[in-house]
């Protein structure tokens, strides 16, 4: 029984979905923090169950093999590891630099990367940003999109982008156009329906072939099968 006010049986349901909620800014006052916050004051409100974190948390050393094979996976990754093995979706808020994501993101994906079995794969994940520019990091959204669609998330084909942030917020942390906060609401709300569903369905997907298509190669490929997939 989760602790949530129960108001319908929908809202039941969804108490079930534990997500994970992180902005991935390091800095003080980020503006993707704040919306991180948002995302889970309205995740809370439709009855998902959260954990939330920081980037942060996740910080991890540039990422050297040699690292790797001397130390092992470093502490940030593996908090990341955890909380996505605790964990049924994930929501992140991400700034866009330069037209993709932040390359202290990137590199914490690459080293959780290397665990097994390998914690993104299967993953529901909703991706959003924050930015001051018109178009409010989507193209960072794309970006980020392909190393986790790559190892595996389901990434969910809405990104919610909020333009101009520094002007969006209003002093309680919402967002002030009430149109786009009900966007917001009903994306989130859309996204927990989906995870709850696929937890349902576990079968859905089970399979990670990394480079799926490509000649099997025992040194090169990496595989992960479900019990219902076949070998
Ligand atoms: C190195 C760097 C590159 C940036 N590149 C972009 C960009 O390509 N597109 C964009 O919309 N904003 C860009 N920005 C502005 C960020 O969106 C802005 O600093 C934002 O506040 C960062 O998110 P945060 O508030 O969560 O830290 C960039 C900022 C930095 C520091």
């Amino acid at each position: 029984m989760c602790g949530c006010n129960v108001e319908t049986a929908m809202t039941a349901k969804r108490c079930s979905v534990r997500l994970l909620v992180f902005g991935a800014s390091l800095r003080d006052g980020s503006m993707n923090d704040r919306l991180a916050s948002l995302a889970v004051e309205v995740a809370e409100e439709k009855g998902a169950t959260v954990e939330r974190a920081k980037m942060s948390d996740f910080e991890c050393p540039a990422y050297d093999m040699d690292v790797e094979l001397a130390t092992g996976l470093p502490s940030g990754a593996q908090a990341l590891h955890d909380k996505l093995v605790a964990t049924d979706g994930f929501i992140i808020a991400s700034p866009e630099y330069n037209a993709s994501m932040p390359g202290v993101l990137k590199n914490t994906i690459d080293w959780v990367s290397r665990f097994r079995p390998q914690p993104f794969n299967g993953k529901q994940g909703l991706l959003t940003a924050a930015s001051p520019s018109m178009t409010g990091g989507k193209i960072g959204l794309w970006a980020l999109r392909q190393p986790l669609e790559h190892l595996g998330a389901r990434v969910y084909p809405d990104m919610f982008a909020l333009a101009q942030a520094h002007r969006a917020f209003d002093d309680a942390g919402r967002i002030a156009d009430g149109k786009l906060q009900t966007w917001f609401d009903s994306t989130i709300e859309c996204f927990i329906d989906l995870v709850e569903a696929s937890k349902h369905y576990p079968t859905l997907k089970k399979q990670w072939v990394e480079f799926l298509g490509e000649k099997p190669d025992d040194e090169t490929t990496r595989v992960e099968l479900g019990e219902t997939a076949a070998v």
